[in-house]
């Protein structure tokens, strides 16, 4: 694997490396490598001549500072385990390469009523972030397929959005949410639970899986409203919300008409740990 600090020495290595109609699968990360990340590298590995993943803590994405500078990094630990996995080019910016001063950082799309709902009403402006960082590290990688857990269910709605609307040349592969045996989707930030918060954080999937259970069997909102106080029954947990939504445009349901398209997505806050997961309930 090699490893590229600058966007210039990143693209030569790929032009070098892309004679013919090679395909580039691409793995955007923030670090602190899971089994999550590990799969989505797997299915790329897989289906594509090359595979790139970039680590990149992107700051316009964070809504606190604490938050921020918390994010867990582990970078030597991080190429270790992309050497492993047999990734061709880990691509690791820092800041400055990313967002050099002066330059324009905007992204004119309007998402409408998807980044301002669930996630987008707790930490605004962070899908703007994300949306942002991606196109940019699209536009520097040129994927063929880019791939994203669906743990992020509204950030790879958005991402999907995005790229339809900006007509991008790339395929968006959505990959399935990798568990822990308890249950718990896996995700960088359980790193910072404490043992007490990681032994109740599994609750989470537990409300999600009775949810599922019992979907067609309780009306819609009443059932959103016993799943929250499940959750919220918890003491460890604050919950920012749960909701029954439909998958195009995650806004909440009534009724369970068209169960395909039905996923119950949440977020409870742990010590202060965000976590967040969602669960089709049909499928
Ligand atoms: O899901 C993530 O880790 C990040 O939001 C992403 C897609 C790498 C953009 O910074």
């Amino acid at each position: 694997m090699k490893t590229l600090l600058h966007i210039s020495d990143l693209q030569k290595e790929l032009r070098a490396s892309l004679d013919g109609n090679k395909s580039i699968g691409f793995v955007p990360t923030m670090g602190a490598i899971h089994s999550g990340h590990i799969s989505l590298i797997k299915r790329s590995k897989q289906e594509n001549d090359i595979t790139v993943c970039s680590i990149f803590v992107n700051p316009i994405q964070f809504n606190s500072e604490v938050d921020l500078t918390g994010y867990p990094r582990m970078i030597e630990q991080d190429s270790k385990a992309l050497i492993r996995e047999e990734v061709d080019f880990l691509f690791a910016p820092d800041v400055v390469e990313m967002y050099p001063p002066g330059e324009e950082t905007q992204l004119d799309i309007d998402f409408g009523r998807l980044d301002k709902v669930m996630e987008g009403k707790h930490r605004p402006g962070h899908f703007k972030g994300v949306a942002i960082v991606v196109n940019k590290l699209f536009d520097i990688v040129k994927p063929s397929r880019a791939y994203f857990g669906s743990k992020d269910f509204q950030q790879l709605t958005i991402i999907q959005h995005m790229t339809e609307s900006l007509k991008l040349p790339v395929e968006i592969v959505p990959c399935k949410t990798i568990r822990e045996s308890d249950g718990l989707a896996m995700s960088s930030r359980n790193l910072k639970l404490t043992i007490g918060e990681r032994q109740v954080a599994s609750e989470i999937y537990g409300v999600l899986m009775f949810t599922k259970a019992n979907a067609d069997s309780i009306p819609v909102r009443k059932l959103q409203v016993i799943a929250q106080k499940r959750l919220a029954e918890n003491r460890a947990f604050q919950v920012d919300y749960f909701e029954i939504v439909d998958k195009r445009t995650l806004l909440p349901i009534n009724t369970w008409n068209e169960p395909e398209q039905i996923i119950a997505c949440t977020a409870v806050n742990i010590g202060g740990i965000r976590l967040i997961d969602n669960m089709e309930l049909f499928s």
